[in-house]
């Protein structure tokens, strides 16, 4: 089952969490596409049904610095049938009244565009007060990833997480 792996990072976070994604889904049985979005161009989702955006969120509640730059066109985008997952990376502590905001910010034209949240996460184990990124029913849009405070977390949630997605996606 093919996945577009979308990123984006300023301080290389991300990018290392999507790398080690892309192996854990790979043993699993999944081919995967990694893109940063950086340098390529958002309409390469279109060459997805199955898409997984990964993003930290950044001062203060904004979208990463690449992101913030295709933000317009990625609002209007075309979701119609298309399964979108999110990873979310942050600090829970230090932001911790928008701890992975930029999933919810991203989560919601997904939603008004046609598309599907696949792989959301519950919230048990996060300490933050606010965020964006967590739906009305206290699941988190995607999965919630803390380096700066939960490090040593991150590689048996994302485990975790995997063998979720494949349940939910019938792998
Ligand atoms: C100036 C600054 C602002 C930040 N703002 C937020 C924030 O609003 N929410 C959050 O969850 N994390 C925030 N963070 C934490 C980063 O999202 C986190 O360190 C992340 O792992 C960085 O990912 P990257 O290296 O892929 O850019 C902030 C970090 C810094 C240094």
């Amino acid at each position: 089952m093919k996945i577009g792996l979308f990123y984006g990072t300023n301080t290389g976070v991300t990018e290392i969490i999507a790398e080690e994604l892309k192996e854990i889904l790979e043993e699993k049985g999944f081919e995967i596409d990694l893109h940063d979005i950086a340098d390529t161009p958002l309409d390469e989702m279109n060459n997805y049904d199955k898409l997984i955006i990964a993003t930290p969120t950044w001062n203060d509640g904004e979208l990463q610095d690449d992101w913030e730059e295709v933000i317009d066109d990625y609002k209007e985008f075309d979701f119609s049938g298309k399964m979108v997952a999110f990873v979310g990376t942050g600090d829970q502590e230090a932001y911790c009244d928008n701890y992975l905001d930029a999933i919810g910010v991203m989560a919601k034209p997904v939603r008004d565009n046609g598309g599907t949240i696949f792989g959301r996460w519950p919230s048990e184990g996060y300490s933050h007060t606010h965020s964006l990124g967590m739906d009305s029913d206290g699941m988190w849009a995607g999965l919630a990833l803390d380096n700066d405070n939960q490090e040593s977390l991150t590689a048996g949630r994302m485990k975790k997480w995997v063998d979720q997605i494949a349940k939910e996606l019938g792998l």
